[in-house]
């Protein structure tokens, strides 16, 4: 029996487009490394503020990016990261404050650098920690951090219903003005992407089209 592929598979979209609730029902389908690359940028965000750096201050986010070491704890499935050897919690990620922030730091250049490598270095991760894959979601993951993923979709929705969903969440998210400022990666994403319309699908119908080109190339040829 041949062994079975390592997959990587890339999973892009906007704010409330589904990808990370899909992303996390994939991994458990397929026994894969979750990474949800926005809490990633969440918590570096969270870690700038607590040390009171705003994202006009270009010296004050080089000077704390050159004090952080990043590092993964798997929980479960998931790759969470770690900031200097400690985790953030979720209530203060998901915070309206970080929330507010984090796309305006993301669009720093020397963040989005900071991030790279460490964002790759999860598929070694997954590998160590005996997953049969890893999927990660963001922004720029099938355009910029895997470009030769074995999957790359990219997850769309109407904007009217992306904010109605966060609304349901309880959460009050600007979710337009996030994808202006994270329009130009969006674009980049779209490039040789699967592209899935998720505004009239439920969760189950948007992993079904996602999962059956995954469950076939597990089948084989
Ligand atoms: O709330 P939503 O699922 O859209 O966002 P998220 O995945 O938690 O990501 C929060 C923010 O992080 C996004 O609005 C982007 O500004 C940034 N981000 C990014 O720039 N690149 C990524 N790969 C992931 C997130």
């Amino acid at each position: 029996m041949p062994r079975s592929p390592f997959l990587i598979v890339a999973i892009d979209g906007g704010a409330a487009s589904g990808k990370s609730s899909s992303s996390r029902t994939l991994s458990e389908r397929f026994h894969f490394l979750h990474a949800d690359t926005g809490s990633y940028y969440r918590a570096l965000t969270a870690e700038l503020l607590r040390r009171g750096v705003t994202p006009t201050d270009l010296a004050g986010v080089k000077a704390a990016l050159a004090a952080v070491t990043f590092t993964t704890r798997v929980t479960g499935r998931s790759a969470e990261i770690e900031l200097s050897g400690h985790t953030i919690p979720d209530a203060e990620i998901r915070s309206a404050v970080v929330t507010a922030h984090v796309a305006s730091f993301a669009a720093i250049p020397e963040v989005r650098t900071a991030l790279l490598d460490y964002q790759r270095s999860q598929a070694d991760t997954a590998r160590q920690h005996g997953f049969r894959g890893l999927v990660m979601e963001g922004r720029d993951i099938g355009s910029k951090i895997f470009p030769d993923a074995d999957f790359r979709f990219f997850l769309f929705a109407d904007p009217v219903e992306r904010a109605r969903r966060r609304e349901q969440q309880g959460l009050h998210d600007q979710v337009a003005r996030r994808d202006t400022l994270d329009s130009q990666r969006l674009q980049e994403s779209l490039q040789g992407a699967v592209l899935v319309d998720g505004t009239h699908l439920t969760l189950a119908e948007v992993v079904d089209k996602l999962a059956a080109p995954i469950a076939e190339k597990f089948a084989g040829p």
